[in-house]
């Protein structure tokens, strides 16, 4: 969240200073009436040298072409002159477009254009140090260099650069360092100096320098791994100082004193993230221009100050991850009351605030995002919340609130776009004919209390992207238009409720990505799944019918379907699921034998599955030990107990299935011997061959294995086993790596035929 706000600071400064350039220039020429010549001869070859270094795969420059190189894409002209002043060949966007980066050299041709004032090159991907030569052109007044994936030592050449005003080194992409930062005390005229992500970790004395440093208005040292933050600047030279950004340093002391609390004209400061300690200090009082406070992720302790009543034109307060540990209607009385109408954004999750929200108003008329997640909030949510009509985001979870919500609440927010009351105790009862005024992107009510009707309200929520109404005690019929009203959505969780109905009869029209329905009752048939679709738990409901021929989810992920009523055979589609990781079809009625992939290789791609963790266990599957195993090298996991698979154990899993730490065969009808290639496994910790017809001893090997409990005959044991939570049907989706022992194992062997 950080990083997006600060770098949409840094659009708004470039786009004013480009507006500023560009005005004085117009003004220049309405004076006078010169004509434009076409560019000087030497500088449209030095323009040609430099992109003849360049790679530009998307073919960027193809307009430097023709004589007249002022009129090429990125290059300007002096209207007086016709010399080059501009070259403007920043990427398209530093985030969205690999594609159509420059790259290649920087060719010192460059030089040629001496009279420049103007460099961007941010954005692209050169992948080399920053030539040294840019330091001898002279006329720089603005140079960016941010976000082009520049690396290595940044050269102190530039430090000759007098005349520069802006100069922007974001190293975000990138991996720059300077161990002496002495050449930047040259640069007086800077108003704008960026360097995130430069590492400075070796240089102590940074402020002195940054101090020689008159006109700065901006400055962004953050993730520079700078390590001192003086106390106190005593001849502070840096008064026209508005936008301090020092976020994810590691200053590691005191809050108070710290040099920037001097810099009472600050407008925005960003300390976030820079192992500050001790109490909020009553210094913040001092900057009453403070616009934006971000204090978030320290170890600061108690109530903010008192004198925060000074800060009368605070717009964001983020000081999440800090220990306020004090009543939130109290914090609530602190926020200066003059700066009510201006406050924007209040973030204050993780902040250990008790008690309850005050119940009367806190007129915070302009308050866009509110977050008090994941505190120690009891208590009802007051009405007045209702009257914060420019709200967008409110984030409630992880409480203690209880009490109800109704339409009061939340019919007049109708600028809400992010509701969250996940865990608390929250009920919700609206009228089933109330049409909300928003139109949410994200719904979080896990845990709430909104049935036991379905929520009818949803209906009309047609832009959700995430929706989570998991165990809200709704027990009702899944009502038809929730699959046309969530076709949009791309995370649906509506587990661990007591929702009836079938799913509809193709979900190919649905852009869901991640879809949790497990724990409920929903009947029928598995229909074509959402195209993107990449997770599905459906487990714990009444499924019926077979596994699908075609899942139409080619991406799948993890797919789990536990104890339904699915019946039939497991058809060849599941080999077609290329990227399935894990795949969880116990406690069915399935028949048949496993179907081998190595039969039907011109429907599937035999040549390796990305299956991690599979369980057959609890159908009625019968035939040999599955060979398609043999192509899924990655398996861990594996589980085909309560079965009725039969024959012998083959030699190839101690070949193929290196990786497994967990193989659970019991109830089988397996027989003969345990292979000795099955002991070529290093990672297995749980062997269970428990209830088949294995004969022979137990390969010597095994025995040996350090930390390998071995249980008899004995049924006490098998309690014990289960007793270290491994039975999979019961485990959360994430528990299945987990579910393997670290550092012990197991093999139990009872009711067989073997000998020691
Ligand atoms: C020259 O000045 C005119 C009039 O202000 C302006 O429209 C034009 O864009 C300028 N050309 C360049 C190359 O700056
Ligand atoms: C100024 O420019 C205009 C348009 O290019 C031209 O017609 C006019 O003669 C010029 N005036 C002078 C004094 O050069
Ligand atoms: C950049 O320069 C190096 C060394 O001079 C050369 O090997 C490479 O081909 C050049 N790259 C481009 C895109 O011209
Ligand atoms: C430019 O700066 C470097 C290092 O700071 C210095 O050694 C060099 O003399 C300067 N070059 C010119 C031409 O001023
Ligand atoms: C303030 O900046 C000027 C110009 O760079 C410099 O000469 C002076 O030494 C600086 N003052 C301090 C206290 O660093
Ligand atoms: C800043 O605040 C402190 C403590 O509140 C106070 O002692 C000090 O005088 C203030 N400094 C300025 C410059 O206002
Ligand atoms: C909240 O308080 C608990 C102890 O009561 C502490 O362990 C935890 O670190 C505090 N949270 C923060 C963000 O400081
Ligand atoms: C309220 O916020 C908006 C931006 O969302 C801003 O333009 C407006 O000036 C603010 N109102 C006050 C009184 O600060
Ligand atoms: C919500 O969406 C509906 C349908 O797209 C639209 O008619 C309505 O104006 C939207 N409401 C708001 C507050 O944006
Ligand atoms: C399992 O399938 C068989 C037929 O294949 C059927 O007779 C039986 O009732 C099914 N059992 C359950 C629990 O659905
Ligand atoms: C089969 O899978 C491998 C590895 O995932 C891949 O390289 C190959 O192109 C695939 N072949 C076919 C026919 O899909
Ligand atoms: C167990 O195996 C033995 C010999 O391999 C065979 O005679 C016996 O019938 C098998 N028992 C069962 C229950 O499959």
């Amino acid at each position: 969240m950080g990083t997006i706000q600060l770098s949409c600071i840094q659009i708004a400064i470039g786009l004013l200073f480009l507006t500023q350039a560009k005005s004085t220039k117009e003004e220049t020429s309405a004076h006078r009436n010169y004509t434009i010549t076409s560019c000087i001869s030497d500088e449209r070859s030095a323009l040609v040298t430099f992109r003849a270094g360049l790679s530009d795969t998307a073919n960027r420059l193809s307009s430097w072409k023709g004589g007249d190189c002022c009129q090429w894409k990125g290059v300007h002209c002096s209207n007086i002159t016709g010399r080059v002043i501009r070259l403007d060949l920043h990427g398209p966007g530093c985030h969205n477009s690999i594609v159509q980066v420059l790259g290649g050299n920087i060719s010192s041709s460059l030089l040629g254009l001496q009279h420049l004032q103007y460099l961007d090159l941010s954005c692209n991907r050169f992948e080399l140090q920053i030539p040294e030569f840019l330091g001898s052109l002279y006329n720089l007044k603005y140079i960016d260099l941010s976000n082009s994936y520049f690396v290595g030592r940044v050269p102190p050449q530039l430090g000759n650069l007098s005349n520069l005003r802006y100069f922007s080194l974001d190293s975000t992409l990138g991996d720059t360092y300077s161990r002496d930062i002495t050449w930047l005390s040259r640069l007086t005229s800077l108003q704008h100096l960026d360097m995130t992500f430069v590492n400075l970790s070796t240089i102590a004395h940074w402020l002195p320098v940054v101090n020689m440093l008159p006109f700065l208005k901006i400055l962004r040292l953050g993730y520079c791994d700078l390590t001192s933050s003086p106390d106190s600047l005593q001849f502070s030279n840096l008064t026209s100082l508005e936008i301090l950004d020092l976020p994810a340093n590691d200053f590691l002391k005191r809050s108070t004193p710290n040099w920037f609390w001097g810099l009472t004209r600050l407008k925005y400061l960003d300390i976030s993230a820079s192992g500050l300690h001790g109490p909020f200090p009553d210094e913040i009082g001092n900057m009453t221009s403070m616009v934006r406070l971000d204090l978030s992720s320290n170890d600061l302790v108690g109530m903010v100050p008192t004198s925060m009543k000074n800060l009368c034109n605070l717009e964001e307060l983020f000081l999440f991850e800090n220990n306020i540990n004090g009543c939130i209607a109290e914090f609530f009385q602190r926020l200066p009351s003059c700066s009510w109408n201006k406050l924007q954004t209040l973030d204050l999750p993780f902040t250990n605030l008790t008690g309850s929200l005050p119940t009367t108003p806190v007129p915070l008329s302009n308050l866009t995002i509110l977050d008090l997640s994941c505190n120690k909030l009891t208590g009802p949510l007051p009405l007045w919340i209702g009257e914060l009509t420019k709200l967008k985001s409110l984030y409630l979870g992880s409480n203690n609130l209880d009490g109800v919500i109704h339409e009061g609440h939340l019919s007049r927010l109708d600028m809400l776009d992010v509701l969250t009351l996940s865990d608390n105790s929250i009920a919700i009862v609206v009228s089933p004919a109330w049409v909300p005024a928003f139109n949410l992107t994200t719904l979080e009510l896990r845990s709430c209390q909104l049935g036991a009707k379905f929520p009818m309200w949803l209906r009309w929520q047609r832009q959700l992207y995430s929706l989570d109404i998991s165990n809200t005690s709704i027990s009702d019929m899944l009502p038809d238009w929730f699959w046309v009203s969530t076709s949009s959505v791309f995370y649906i969780n509506i587990r661990d409720n007591k929702i009836r109905g079938v799913l509809p009869s193709t979900m190919e029209f649905m852009r869901g990505i991640a879809m949790d329905f497990s724990s409920n009752q929903i009947t029928g048939p598995i229909p074509k799944l959402p195209t993107n679709l990449s997770n599905l738990d459906i487990s714990r409901n009444n499924l019926v019918g077979p596994l699908p021929l075609d899942f139409g989810a080619s991406g799948l992920q993890t797919l789990v379907l536990f104890d339904n009523c699915i019946s039939g055979n497991i058809p060849y589609s599941l080999f077609k699921l290329q990227s399935l990781s894990l795949l969880d079809i116990s406690g069915n009625n399935l028949t048949g034998s496993v179907p081998d992939c190595l039969d039907n290789e011109s429907t599937t791609n035999t040549t390796s599955l990305s299956i991690r963790n599979l369980s057959l266990r609890n159908n009625h599957l019968s035939g040999e030990f599955p060979s398609f195993l043999q192509s899924c090298n990655l398996l861990i996991f594996l589980d085909l107990s309560n079965n009725h698979f039969f024959g012998t154990l083959p030699t190839w899993i101690g070949q193929k299935l290196t990786s497994l730490a967990f193989l659970r065969l019991r109830s089988n009808m397996f027989y003969g011997h345990i292979p000795v290639e099955l002991m070529k496994i290093s990672n297995l910790q749980y062997l269970d061959l428990a209830y088949n017809n294995i004969t022979g001893s137990i390969p010597t090997s095994i025995v040996n294995f350090k930390g390998m409990i071995l249980m008899g005959d004995d049924d006490a044991g098998y309690e014990e086993a289960f007793g270290h939570g491994l039975a999979i049907g019961d485990n959360e989706l994430v528990d299945y790596s987990e579910s393997t022992h670290k550092g012990s194992r197991e093999i139990i062997y009872r009711r067989n035929h073997i000998l020691w």
